[in-house]
């Protein structure tokens, strides 16, 4: 295949080749690895700790079940997952290695240590056998992904029957004046606030453009039920500002 016959993709607003994305993705996350827990505070007022907190009593943890937390970066849904559920077992995936690095040196780490795992991979292509987890999440992680479609073929294969996906993602607002209030704050304030405590504005400029080209809830609850999950609901969480997708296979 030649360079011009190559499939296309959106890298924020960038249309980029396929093939080039994953690599895109990762120096985003290496270069905001080392500030990356202090952003998500200041960026969401802390409001991403209430959502990770709403995904977990959606989920309901269970003692024993074995969790594969997907772009787990730094390791926060995996440590609130175990932490209600204290004989569960979990596995952090991440593409980008310095994200696990954060997360090992997390002192909720070294506490959970024979419970957890921090393995490096990519969403499209698990090193898991299949029926092998009985929960599957991933949060703030699917958009960053080259092809949706794949990573949620590998959630189905990897899940046990009777087990869950949820997907923790930005989403949209249903109301314009509110996406339009949200979309002042996102692009005028985020790029700048990512430039003043990482010295990075462009990795916060994708991030900002990859949540507007983000799919609104009914469609990516419809790309969930495609890969062939069942019972397919969501939940906004601050007017939409994210959203919680759960299914499951059966
Ligand atoms: C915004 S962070 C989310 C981290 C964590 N889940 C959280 O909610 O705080 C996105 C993460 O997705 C990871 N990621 C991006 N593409 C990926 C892929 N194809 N496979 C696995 N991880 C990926 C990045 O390396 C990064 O750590």
């Amino acid at each position: 295949m030649t360079i011009s016959d190559e499939r296309t993709t959106h890298f924020g607003f960038q249309d980029v080749p396929e093939s080039a994305k994953a690599g895109l993705v990762h120096g985003v996350f290496s270069s905001v690895a080392g500030r990356y827990d202090l952003m998500n505070d200041l960026m969401s007022g802390g409001m991403h700790r209430l959502w990770k907190d709403a995904m977990m009593d959606w989920l309901a943890p269970r003692e024993g079940q074995r969790l594969l937390d997907v772009a787990g970066g730094t390791g926060d849904v995996a440590f609130r997952f175990l932490k209600r559920a204290p004989s569960a077992r979990a596995t952090v995936l991440d593409l980008t290695e310095a994200m696990l690095v954060e997360g090992r040196q997390r002192a909720e780490a070294s506490a959970m240590a024979e419970r957890l795992d921090w393995v490096a991979g990519d969403a499209m292509a698990l090193p898991f056998a299949a029926n092998t987890f009985d929960v599957y999440t991933i949060s703030f992680g699917i958009r960053n992904v080259t092809r949706i479609a794949d990573a949620l073929a590998e959630a189905h294969r990897v899940l046990k029957p009777g087990g869950r996906l949820m997907v923790l993602e930005f989403s949209r607002i249903p109301n314009d004046l509110a996406q339009w209030a949200y979309d002042r704050y996102s692009f005028g304030v985020i790029p700048a606030m990512g430039q003043a405590v990482t010295g990075d504005r462009a990795s916060y400029q994708y991030l900002v453009e990859s949540i507007r080209k983000f799919p609104d809830q009914e469609s990516f609850a419809a790309m969930i039920r495609s890969a062939g999950f069942t019972q397919v609901k969501y939940r906004n969480l601050t007017m939409g500002v994210a959203a919680l997708h759960s299914g499951w296979k059966v």
